[in-house]
């Protein structure tokens, strides 16, 4: 078991197979990119496996893969697989933007794909995109559609930014209420790959508007799910993140992973370390060490809501948020 230095569990791995993304969303990325990790920095999905069977070994349950976008990188139902095969028991997710979804959700949930989280930020294809950078929303939604007909369990996200999106906050809530999609409402995290001018809504604000349609009740946190959970009176529940609370990192159980092999304590801080070379020199006890240190090394809270008002300076697309 992999416990940390606050008494911590940490059994979730967040997998990036690629910082690459074909969106450019306001709240993660530059408009221009910058230059991407030359390819052959990335640890092949059999180096990537080699490190996630040590990970299950030690103890973790559950494993999500992200990006960048994580559709982009070919041959991912293949890694899904090993890892399937490994372990059928870990809860094996991923985060991807939808838009290349229309077409292999069937082949990924074959290889033992679970769930799905998804950006859903707008329903219209205007503000769709002004987010993305490109005209997405129709593949966006096609692609929700079609995984929730294979049996994918399917998560949405959605930041909600003043002058942008937050008058969609209800009608967002509507769509996946309808489709049985359990929706979170995240606050926008303040880094500095991102638009200057993003404004996001606070969960009180959030709240604000959504009692003016509902009732619900306050579940407060459910496990180590980094959402506030509340449930209206049908029963459906949606979430709200609050990275800024105090309360955030209380019950963290995670750790990521980059595609070029850098395993990193904490979504906040750029602190990593690399098992790209135990990894490649085979040396899995190695690889183990360095998982160790970097549960030892987890801090005990991200900066954000810090008094002097600290921005992330880590790129969210290395690690898919
Ligand atoms: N603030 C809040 N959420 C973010 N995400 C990415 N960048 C940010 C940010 N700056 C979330 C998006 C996306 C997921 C991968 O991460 O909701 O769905
Ligand atoms: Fe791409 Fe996701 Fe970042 Fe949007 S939030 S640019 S889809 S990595």
């Amino acid at each position: 078991m992999l416990v940390d230095s606050y008494d911590r569990v940490v059994d979730y791995l967040r997998v990036s197979v690629t910082e690459r993304c074909n969106f450019r969303c306001t709240y993660c990325m530059p408009e221009k990119p910058f230059s991407w990790v030359p390819k052959e920095n990335l640890l092949t999905f059999e180096e990537l496996f080699e490190f996630m069977k040590v990970a299950i070994d030690e103890g973790v349950k559950k494993i999500r893969i992200t990006g960048g976008e994580p559709l982009l990188r070919e041959g991912l139902d293949k890694f899904i697989k090993m890892i399937y095969d490994y372990e059928p028991s870990i809860d094996l997710a991923m985060t991807t933007n939808a838009y290349l979804l229309k077409g292999v959700a069937q082949k990924l949930k074959d290889a033992g794909l679970k769930r799905i989280n998804v950006s859903i930020d707008t329903l219209i294809p205007s503000i769709a995109k002004d987010i993305a950078g490109k005209d997405v929303l129709k593949n966006v939604l096609a692609g929700v559609e079609e995984a929730l007909a294979v049996g994918l369990k399917v998560k949405a996200n959605m930041v909600p930014m003043k002058g942008v999106n937050a008058s969609e906050i209800m009608d967002i809530l509507e769509y996946c209420k309808k489709r049985n999609i359990s929706v979170r409402f995240i606050e926008y995290m303040e880094n500095a790959y991102a638009a200057k001018e993003i404004q996001g809504l606070k969960s009180p604000e959030l709240l604000e508007i959504l009692k003016q349609k509902y009732q619900f009740s306050d579940d407060g946190f459910d496990g180590s799910s980094p959402s506030h959970y509340y449930t209206m009176k049908d029963g459906y529940r949606f979430g709200i993140i609050e990275p800024y609370e105090d309360d955030f990192c209380k019950k963290c159980n995670r750790i990521r992973l980059t595609a070029e092999g850098n395993l990193i304590p904490c979504l906040y801080f750029d602190e990593a370390l690399s098992i790209a070379e135990s990894i490649k020199k085979g040396d899995i006890k190695a690889a183990a060490l360095v998982l160790k240190e970097v549960v030892r090394t987890k801090p005990e809270k991200n900066r954000w809501g810090g008094e002097d008002g600290e921005v992330s300076s880590r790129a969210f697309y290395e690690t898919g948020g």
